[in-house]
């Protein structure tokens, strides 16, 4: 049913309800005013009669023809004049039995008082009775002349007319009703039809670039010219697919391929010294490095980032520069040095202990010390500071990513007041009450506002983000750009879901599925017929690792004939270890693994395997590859990009994804078994569904997310930042924020 046809049944619907209870109100009322007329005009007949009654009391005649005469209304049933003594004195033919004048006397003396009283015996006295012709009114009245009372009259007067009456008033008052109601519901409806088909009219016209700029358009219009331009931006060129290419030409065209400058705590390639003491390299377990060292790759520039790694300092030119990839040299990293006390106070204190359970819902209370924060400070203002000395322009395009660097984009601000500054933040945004708890929570937002965009994953996180601000600071919002100005400057807050590289590169070099499966299967000591679960994750709190465990318990307790058979395998990359909370992690989890292998395992079979190390992106690779499901089961994640790596691994459209509805991600792969981890029974079903579910539904669940990270991939991610960043930049030349000298042709 249309919007329109409901709306319409709505209306009769209340209308008739609104009838029905009228009519009730108009019948009642009726009735009362048509029986208290006529009783009225009967008084009045009966008070004149009276007078003439008593002229021709002793005159028979004259009084049977005052009878008569009064009798020819049709209207009138019966009269008659009675003695005082309750006989007939005069009577019209067709008074009924029941009214005449013994028995009506008897009545009107029982309300009159009794003989011999002073006042008069006869009262004035009526009543409404039913006779088989219908509903009549009887009327006494005392016939009095010169002050003594001779007798009394009665007249009986047919009510049934009344009815009738009161029929044809209700129809009038129902019609009249019926007539109001529709007038005031339509005309409402007719202006409202009017004011949408101006409105809609208006706003074609300012879409059209004509038209008087109205407020109330404004959140409107924002959204829909951002649209158009997205739209746009995914019609230029190649039409769909983003890739490097694509990327670069977008960088190269509308923003002159300017040097990115990314900054980021964590580094993509960590040099250390490896057990026979030659230098190695690591990749990190890390979503922020696993999405932007394709860009980087692609865009090339420079990566501020802690050099964390013990061989770190031993691969550094003396500007602390390291040319990467190995071998293929495609931008470097500039690394960044941190005492042991400000990677403790800003690392593992402000950051670890403090933003990241503040934004997480995952039940770890935030600790804030003023010791932190003071190295927080100290240490953003550093890394600060090394950015402004890897620029080459005083426009220059800088990424700062994630809640290690809150402070960061108001210092770089500072020192480069015309630089586009983009901050990422990678992880959830709580809520204006929540952040509140942060006694630093007005210095984070400032610092954050000193971007020209910040980026979230998800349009929720964006909200509270702008509900903080205007909680707690005095700035201006633009509904119009979704930005909020302060002391002039202005920020847009954009959603930007992130992404991974399409296709990955380390897909693309691993080996065949087969294989895959044969190798993990030989290293794990799986039988030939075994199920693999899998999960991948640094060890952190907020992973819901050890609810994973207890759905896998449950699910070997519901589902016997899985023991023996189906294992789960672990990668839990060791994360945080000088953080109390992630040292009991370690234990719990290794407690929780031990306790379900002695309730199910068997000498030759093991149901959790939990591998806790670090593992190289090809072993991560591999097992994606070999697994039969992949379970997710953040409590609380921005985007969690597991999820897409497992996706983007399987070539062959086999295997399952199990996903927390708590990510991201559950928002874009909604052809993943969507769970709320807390749930152990339905976390169980699910593993246990997916590990029954047809080969053809894996396949059909599996094409379609393909599909949707293919397009959505990370070179979109940043195509759409820098884009949106292009377009700023572009409107502050126009406003003449820029330089006048600087190059001016951005086409986007
Ligand atoms: O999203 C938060 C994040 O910065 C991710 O990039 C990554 O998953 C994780 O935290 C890395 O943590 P760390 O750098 O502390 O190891």
């Amino acid at each position: 049913m249309t919007r329109l046809a409901r709306f319409i049944v709505a209306l009769l619907i209340a209308l008739a309800l609104l009838t029905w209870a009228v009519s009730g109100v108009v019948q009642t009322t009726t009735h009362e005013w048509f029986e208290r007329d006529v009783s009225a005009r009967v008084r009045l007949v009966l008070a004149s009669a009276t007078q003439s009654m008593a002229d021709t009391w002793y005159d028979p005649e004259g009084l049977q023809k005052q009878l008569a005469a009064i009798d020819h209304d049709q209207r009138v049933i019966g009269v008659a004049a009675c003695n005082t003594d309750l006989t007939t004195r005069s009577m019209a033919p067709g008074l009924p039995e029941e009214f005449r004048c013994p028995e009506v006397g008897a009545r009107v003396r029982a309300v009159s008082g009794a003989e011999g009283e002073s006042n008069p015996r006869f009262r004035e006295w009526s009543t409404i009775a039913t006779l088989p012709t219908g509903r009549v009114l009887v009327t006494a009245m005392p016939i009095v002349s010169q002050g003594q009372v001779l007798g009394y009259a009665i007249l009986v007067h047919d009510l049934s007319y009344i009815a009738q009456r009161e029929a044809r008033a209700q129809t009038f008052l129902l019609v009249v009703f019926g007539l109001l109601a529709i007038l005031s519901f339509g005309i409402p409806l007719l202006v409202a039809r009017n004011v949408r088909h101006d409105w809609s009219m208006e706003l074609r016209k300012l879409l059209h670039g004509g038209g008087k700029q109205r407020r109330e358009f404004e959140p409107i219009l924002g959204d829909m010219r951002e649209l158009i331009a997205r739209m746009a931006d995914e019609r230029e060129d190649s039409p769909g697919q983003w890739t490097a290419e694509r990327l670069k030409q977008v960088l190269n065209r509308n923003l002159h391929g300017e040097k990115i400058v990314i900054l980021a705590n964590r580094e993509p390639y960590i040099h250390f010294y490896g057990e026979d003491g030659r230098i190695e390299i690591q990749h990190p377990a890390s979503g922020l490095v696993t999405a932007l060292e394709p860009i980087m790759h692609a865009c090339s520039g420079v990566w501020v980032a802690h050099g964390s790694g013990s061989a770190d300092r031993e691969t550094v030119d003396r500007h602390d520069h390291v040319r990467v990839p190995p071998e293929e040299e495609a931008y470097h990293i500039r690394r960044v040095w941190l005492t042991e006390e400000e990677q403790q106070g800003y690392y593992n204190g402000f950051a670890n202990e403090g933003l990241w359970p503040l934004c997480h819902t995952a039940h770890a209370r935030p600790t804030f010390r003023a010791e932190d924060w003071a190295y927080y400070q100290k240490v953003n203002q550093k890394f600060a500071d090394a950015v402004c000395q890897e620029v080459d322009s005083d426009e220059p395009i800088i990424l700062v990513q994630d809640y290690h660097f809150a402070l960061a984009p108001a210092m770089i601000r500072k020192r480069l007041p015309l630089a586009t500054i983009i901050a990422f933040w990678h992880i959830p945004w709580p809520n204006a009450e929540r952040m509140g708890i942060c006694p630093w929570h007005n210095e984070l937002l400032e610092g954050l506002l000193g971007s020209s965009i910040i980026g979230f994953h998800t349009q929720l996180h964006c909200n509270n983000f702008l509900d903080t601000v205007d909680r707690y600071l005095e700035t201006r919002r633009d509904r119009e750009q979704n930005a909020v100005i302060m002391r002039g400057h202005k920020t847009l807050v954009r959603p930007y879901p992130i992404s991974i590289e399409w296709p990955v590169h380390w897909v693309e070099a691993a080996p065949s599925t087969e294989e895959c499966r044969a190798e993990v299967w030989k290293s794990l000591g799986l039988k030939s017929d075994a199920l693999l679960g899998l999960g991948i994750d640094r060890l952190d709190y907020t992973k819901g690792i050890e609810e994973r465990f207890a759905a896998v318990e449950l699910l070997l307790e519901r589902h016997p004939q899985l023991r023996g058979r189906f294992t789960f395998a672990q990668l839990a990359e060791p994360s945080r270890t000088k953080i109390e909370r992630y040292k009991d992690l370690n234990e719990t989890v290794e407690r929780l693994a031990r306790r379900i292998n002695e309730r199910f395992g068997t000498v030759d079979y093991k149901p959790i395997v939990l591998l806790r190390s670090h593992h190289e992106p090809p072993e991560v690779f591999r097992f994606y590859r070999a697994a039969d499901l992949c379970y997710v089961s953040s409590l609380h994640d921005g985007m969690n990009l597991v999820a897409k790596e497992f996706i983007a691994a399987r070539t062959d459209l086999r295997g399952v994804l199990i996903l927390s509805e708590f990510t991201g991600a559950a928002q874009e792969l909604t052809e993943a078994l969507i769970v709320n981890p807390y749930d152990l029974e339905k976390s169980s079903d699910a593993m246990a569904a997916a590990l029954a579910m047809p080969e053809e539904e894996q396949q059909d669940r599996m094409r379609s997310m393909r599909s949707m990270i293919g397009r959505f991939n990370v070179y979109r991610w940043a195509g759409t930042m820098l884009g949106d960043a292009a377009r700023l930049r572009n409107q502050e030349r126009l406003a003449g924020r820029l330089a006048e000298h600087s190059p001016v042709n951005s086409t986007v």
